[in-house]
């Protein structure tokens, strides 16, 4: 992805009206709840931070794991109501210039001509400031709303990726960088030369080409990749510019980026070709006291049951059903074989207690899911300078959310990003105007 050592922003506004987080103190107020201001407010500020990229994760389901039925989802507000945030970019990229977009769509449920030419319309209207995260989506109840009777198993759903992105990516370059002339006089709009058929014939997909639309203001979008398991973490090494990151200690960071290089250069790719944003939840205030007042806010306006509703929807087991006394070691099996986020599961197993009842596991997991810190803006940035460190200083962070929404990152960028800056971690000003610019430079 990227020559640059510095420290690359970036931040997940996915479902951040829903959750515990639609109610918390400060949380939409004076907004239309759902509606475009609050998102292009949240562009201005990423924008004035210098953020690289604001992301929409996505999951087409109402959640009926917990509890067996979506009365938990729809009462407390979990993880639903969710539109497609697609129309969002355009009018968020309209108000913050510099700003690029992550928005997720499904390699599993979504055919790869529709997803190359979506993505690259998004790309022409934002001036090249759209990445896509692709995923092979492991929620259960998305499957049906698709049409398939159960989830398609995670071997298959890889293997269907591993063509897709690859169709997508030669859609991508069926119209060639200078194939548009529009030459006026002569009569001649593009140079059919440089435009190409694919006649891809693959095991799940049949696809013509050439791809009907405008070559891309910066090569072709951005790819992320988010799967931690083998098969996620083969997929990134072979197509991803930057993956997106749960781990929870700096061990598990260094090992994380080991494993990765040594798979790029199975795949003749170089560390640099593939860069981390490095999920981190952060909490600040001018003050220690301030920020963990703040924190503790936070948690007590949690619902009790939040922790295990997220365990729900992320681990595909009802975690309502068990007693006091089950321990995380208990579940392990039993989520191996839903074949859902195994690769998370496993950063959870090796670094929590095994013995960690599940109540209890419930309380800490939406505040400690992934790394955080809780403090001033200098012990934020020595923080985030350690993971960027641990990670051979090779992409940065995206902060994960748990946010009082505008407010988490509104203190981000006014408290921390000047810290950041003047310790010349992030840069200042925008490298160019596409997004595979500002992650290179
Ligand atoms: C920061 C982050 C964001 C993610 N966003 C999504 C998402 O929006 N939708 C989704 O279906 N999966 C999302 N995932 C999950 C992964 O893409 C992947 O599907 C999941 O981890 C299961 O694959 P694995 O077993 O290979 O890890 C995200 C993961 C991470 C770390």
């Amino acid at each position: 992805m990227s020559n640059s050592e510095l420290l690359h922003l970036a931040a997940d506004i996915s479902f951040i009206h829903t959750d515990h987080l639609w109610r918390r103190t400060g949380s939409w107020v004076g907004y239309q709840y759902y509606g475009p201001d609050f998102y292009e407010d949240i562009a201005r500020i990423a924008s004035r931070g210098v953020m690289d990229m604001l992301f929409f994760g996505d999951a087409a389901e109402t959640p009926e794991i917990y509890g067996g039925d979506y009365a938990a989802a729809v009462k407390l507000g979990v993880r639903w109501p969710k539109h497609d945030m697609t129309p969002m970019i355009p009018l968020m990229a309209r108000v913050a210039p510099g700003v690029g977009f992550g928005l997720t769509v499904s390699t599993t449920y979504h055919h790869p001509f529709h997803v190359a030419r979506l993505f690259s319309s998004l790309d022409h209207v934002t001036g090249g400031r759209t990445g896509w995260n692709a995923v092979t989506s492991a929620y259960k109840n998305e499957a049906a709303n698709w049409g398939y009777d159960s989830m398609v198993l995670a071997k298959n759903r890889y293997a269907r990726a591993r063509e897709h992105l690859q169709v997508v990516q030669d859609l991508w370059a069926s119209v060639e960088a200078d194939a548009i002339v529009m030459d006026r006089e002569g009569g001649i709009f593009a140079d059919p030369e440089k435009i190409h058929l694919l006649n891809h014939v693959g095991e799940y997909y049949k696809v013509r080409g050439p791809l009907p639309t405008m070559p891309s203001p910066q090569g072709r979008p951005i790819i992320i990749q988010a799967g931690q398991s083998p098969d996620g973490m083969d997929l990134a090494a072979r197509f991803a510019d930057i993956q997106f990151v749960h781990r929870r200690t700096d061990a598990s960071v260094r090992a994380h980026r080991a494993e990765l290089d040594s798979l790029l250069a199975k795949h003749d790719r170089k560390p640099r070709d593939l860069g981390c944003l490095w999920s981190i939840r952060v909490q600040a205030g001018e003050t220690d006291g301030e920020a963990r007042a703040k924190e503790r806010n936070m948690l007590d306006q949690l619902p009790p049951d939040a922790g295990l509703i997220e365990l729900s929807f992320f681990y595909g087991i009802d975690f309502s059903l068990f007693d006091g006394d089950m321990k995380l070691s208990d579940t392990a099996e039993m989520v191996r074989a839903e074949q859902v986020h195994w690769g998370t599961f496993e950063e959870l197993m090796k670094t929590e207690d095994p013995d960690i009842r599940i109540e209890e596991l419930g309380r800490k997991f939406i505040a400690e899911r992934t790394l955080f810190v809780v403090g001033t803006p200098q012990r934020i940035a020595d923080r985030l300078e350690e993971i960027h460190e641990a990670g051979g200083r090779n992409g940065g962070i995206i902060l994960a959310k748990n946010f009082s929404a505008p407010g988490t990152i509104r203190d981000f960028v006014e408290l921390v990003v000047p810290e950041l800056q003047r310790r010349g971690l992030t840069k200042r000003e925008y490298a160019g105007t596409t997004l595979r610019e500002n992650l290179v430079n």
